[in-house]
């Protein structure tokens, strides 16, 4: 690998750096330009990101440019995406390298490792309380197991995304021990209080996002002498991003990853990174200004490189991280969208699509600048209802009513429900209680008693793929999903596990299971065949493009959940019958939104028409040219 810089190599920098520099200098004087060492940390700052491209790898430097050729890659519709622990998927990182054909074969084209570097020992909240930013969990391997990896990801075309926590680090990492120890450059890194007296201001109007084993969003530590932000668990010192220290920290760990070979940084809990007394700081306007401003240094240094910002919040909230409004084009290039989700699982439990249609039509642009989605059905996380009361009452439901269902049904207590869940987080004072589960056993497959009931669990999974794969976006699978994977109760033993009933949807992957996919007419090999076919046809579907507009469409019938795919090459209509029974939609109606002939893209097939009316059997998903 060539690192010498070249004159042509300068040039390069030096144009991107023109092109990012009015994204990126307005935003740190906004947020740094007061200080006194403002000028110092932006000469800093330069010279890191000048460093960063001069360790740049010559392959990475051409991905550069071959990305910068073709911005759009990533939402072309052959993205598809795949989530898991290395853990619990390979065993180590070099195990990954065994199952590429596996990853090959369900067309995976992007995966997120599930965090992977050094975090502390212990409870490590599932990796996301880090230590060391540049070196690898020791229980995965090592720092170049990780770049063997990525080379061999890259060579199959495969993305790789790895998580950067920006919110928090470990208690035990360096920083936080110097400030521990009292080394005031350090405490300066974190929030930390000599009194009560802030901490105590702040928490009147902040939100608990760990209320059931981490209430509270500071911690005392007698021996420091210090109250400490801890909006996660008490292991995860929040960072002070007022300090210009902390950014150029984290730009030299951003680039440090991009040069061993990462295509997507999945910046974690980004909401939070800044706190703003008598708000719930989350989302404050200088977050944005923040992932601007980090998202231009990536521009300029590492350009192949994307930013996914994981912001679990409501749909007014999430949609500037993907940079609509102010930023607009020049944040996240991808964020999870949540929405999509928490409606999918609202309306599967109703088998009522007009919440549904209310909420991703009157919220969601039909379009993204730069940017596009990361649609997912399950994830790691717990699913929380995120439904306003104003948006529940739009369709004449009440929002808490209407939350307080979803969680029961969900939970399996709700009667007649076809749902095997767990409660994540039951907060007393607000009602709150988030949801755990596997994609399967929340769709019905543990609970079904017989084969009908596991044939509805499996056209259910299969219905939740069909809607990512076509909304737009980038569909992320979560591992396991693809082999209908029920919940699993080990974590119940397991101490440092316990107290979170997330890890019920994180099991280990069952191979054994894996490699029957090819044979037999079971759940496992039903789900994975369907799922596959279902990325192989959207592949081939440029209507399915992230930047294709997207409009919600009213079918008429609240079973069914529709929208337009509006490409200039002519209009896609997916359907989506929500229910276990028969639906219809009238034929006209489709043909009035620019469907010419009744043939089913996903399956191939003609659609049932019958006194015109397109017929909808269970659960069916239906993509329409
Ligand atoms: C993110 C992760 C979640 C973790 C939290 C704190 O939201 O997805 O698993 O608990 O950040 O790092
Ligand atoms: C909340 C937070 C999100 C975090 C999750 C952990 O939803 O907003 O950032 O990942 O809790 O379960």
């Amino acid at each position: 690998m060539a690192r010498t810089p070249s004159v042509a190599d300068d040039e390069i920098f030096n144009l991107r750096h023109a092109r990012s520099a009015p994204d990126l200098f307005p935003m740190l004087e906004a947020l740094y330009g007061a200080r006194s060492d403002y000028a110092a940390f932006r000469d800093k700052l330069v010279k890191a990101l000048k460093k960063g491209w001069e360790e740049r790898p010559a392959d990475l430097k051409r991905l550069d440019l071959a990305r910068d050729l073709e911005p759009d890659w990533f939402q072309r519709p052959g993205m598809a995406g795949y989530v898991f622990y290395i853990d619990r998927f390979a065993g180590t990182l070099r195990g990954i390298l065994d199952k590429l054909d596996y990853l090959d074969d369900l067309g995976v084209t992007y995966v997120h490792l599930m965090p992977c570097l050094k975090p502390r020992p212990g409870d490590s909240d599932g990796g996301y309380s880090v230590m060391d930013y540049r070196q690898i969990n020791p229980a995965f391997g090592t720092m170049e197991d990780f770049e063997t990896v990525a080379t061999a990801l890259r060579a199959r075309g495969i993305s790789l995304c790895v998580d950067l926590v920006l919110n928090h680090t470990a208690k035990e990492h360096a920083w936080a021990k110097k400030a521990a120890k009292g080394d005031p450059k350090y405490q300066d890194y974190y929030l930390m209080f000599d009194n009560p007296d802030l901490p105590q201001q702040y928490e009147r109007t902040l939100v608990e996002v760990f209320p059931d084993n981490a209430p509270g969003n500071f911690t005392h530590y007698p021996d420091i002498g210090k109250w400490v932000w801890t909006t996660f668990n008490e292991h995860q010192w929040d960072l002070n991003w007022a300090n210009p220290a902390v950014f150029l920290e984290i730009v030299e760990v951003m680039l440090f990853l991009a040069n061993r070979g990462v295509d997507v940084l999945r910046l974690d809990a980004v909401a939070f990174m800044w706190k703003r007394m008598g708000t719930r700081c989350q989302s404050e306007p200088e977050v944005h200004m923040l992932l601007q401003a980090l998202r231009a240094c990536s521009r300029i240094a590492s350009a192949a490189v994307l930013h996914l910002e994981e912001a679990i919040v409501a749909p007014a909230e999430m949609l500037p991280y993907l940079g609509r409004g102010k930023h607009d084009g020049k944040e996240g290039n991808l964020a999870y969208h949540n929405s999509l989700m928490v409606q999918f699982w609202s309306s599967l439990a109703t088998r009522d699509t007009r919440l549904m249609s209310h909420v991703l039509a009157t919220h969601f642009p039909d379009r993204l600048t730069n940017a596009t989605y990361a649609t997912y059905i399950r994830c790691h996380d717990d699913i929380g209802w995120a439904v306003t009361d104003e948006d529940a009452a739009a369709v004449g439901l009440s929002g808490h009513g209407h939350r307080g269902f979803l969680s029961d049904f969900y939970e399996g207590s709700f009667p007649g429900t076809f749902a095997t869940g767990e409660l994540f987080q039951v907060n007393e004072a607000t009602g709150d209680k988030r949801i755990s589960g596997s994609f399967a056993s929340l769709a019905g497959l543990e609970r079904a008693a017989d084969p009908a009931g596991v044939e509805m669990a499996v056209q259910r999974i299969l219905m939740g793929h069909a809607l990512i794969a076509a909304w737009g976006g980038i569909p992320l699978i979560y591992m396991g999903d693809e082999l209908a994977l029920t919940n699993d109760y080990s974590y119940r033993d397991d101490p440092h596990l316990a107290h979170d009933s997330r890890w019920v949807h994180r099991p280990r992957m069952d191979w054994g299971l894996a490699e029957t996919r090819h044979s037999g007419d079971t759940p496992a090999s039903r789900v994975f065949w369907g799922t596959k076919a279902i990325l192989a046809r959207r592949k081939a579907v440029p209507a399915l493009h992230g930047g294709v507009p997207v409009r919600v469409a009213a079918a008429g019938n609240p079973g069914v959940f529709a929208f337009q795919r509006v490409a200039p090459t002519g209009v896609l209509l997916a359907l989506f019958n929500f229910t276990e029974h028969w639906q219809e939609v009238p034929e006209g109606w489709a043909r009035a939104l620019g469907v010419g002939e009744m043939r089913d893209l996903l399956s191939d097939q003609r659609v049932e028409t019958h006194h015109g009316q397109i017929v909808l059997p269970p659960y069916a998903r239906v993509w329409l040219v």
